[in-house]
């Protein structure tokens, strides 16, 4: 037996032009930790709530481990993630995720994403959000999405701006023991950019079960 017929997050496939994303099996993670070392953004940026681009060596990789089993383990329908790994070309160049709590009841979630610096700048940030906005209006039952970044994160504020996000707020921030300015975005799903491509998607039935079990 195949371990995706027994988690069901790992049946979860999307393509969408140029990209493949699907959640990340142990044996993707080298591939990950590998690119996240080459870098994320610039030395001093703080683009993360937790700042795990800040650990280096081992460090870096226990905490990246750490995290992906973490959210792994405690999925829920009351509070559930899904990091997508995302290859552009058949070449990993980072992950797009979705974090949710109350799903049943809210029907929201939040994305957050990365990517090498080396793939920065060339449109994949924004292919790869609209493509996981369509997995989430389109398959999984979500009635807005929203997203969050500091101010002076331009690119992924860009992004937002890009997808159809509209303003809703902003909310003063701790980073790292100073002042931060985090600015919320929320997208409905008739403000949403599609990606110009077809987005194709496989296995997300058997994860709305998983997650959003009927009443008996
Ligand atoms: C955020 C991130 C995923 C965006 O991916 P990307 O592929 O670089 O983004 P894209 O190329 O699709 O688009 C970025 C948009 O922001 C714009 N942008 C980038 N830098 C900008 C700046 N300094 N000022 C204004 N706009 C800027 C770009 O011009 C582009 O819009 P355009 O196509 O209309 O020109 C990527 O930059 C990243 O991984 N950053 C580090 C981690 C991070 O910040 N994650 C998000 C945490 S909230």
């Amino acid at each position: 037996m195949d371990i995706a017929e027994l988690w069901p997050p790992f049946r979860i496939r999307v393509a969408c032009g140029p990209l493949d994303m699907r959640v990340m099996r142990d044996s993707d993670f080298p591939e990950a930790l590998a690119v996240a070392h080459s870098g994320v953004h610039a030395p001093g940026r703080l683009p993360f709530y937790v700042p795990w681009t800040e650990a280096t060596g081992t460090d870096l990789e226990r905490s990246f481990l750490q995290y992906h089993w973490g959210e792994r383990a405690a999925l829920s329908p009351e509070r559930w993630s899904l990091d997508l790994g995302v290859w552009h070309e058949g070449r990993f160049v980072g992950v797009q995720g979705v974090s949710t709590r109350d799903f049943p009841v809210t029907r929201t979630g939040e994305t957050g994403s990365w990517l090498g610096q080396e793939f920065h700048g060339r449109g994949i940030g924004t292919l790869m959000r609209q493509a996981i906005c369509v997995l989430c209006f389109d398959h999984l039952g979500f009635e807005e999405v929203t997203s969050a970044a500091f101010s002076d994160n331009p690119e992924s504020l860009g992004v937002s701006r890009k997808v159809g996000y509209r303003a809703d707020g902003q909310v003063r921030y701790a980073r790292s023991g100073a002042l931060a300015t985090n600015i919320r975005l929320v997208l409905a799903p008739e403000d949403l950019v599609r990606p110009p491509y077809d987005v194709s998607v496989e296995g997300a039935d058997a994860f709305v079960e998983l997650v959003q079990p009927r009443a008996t």
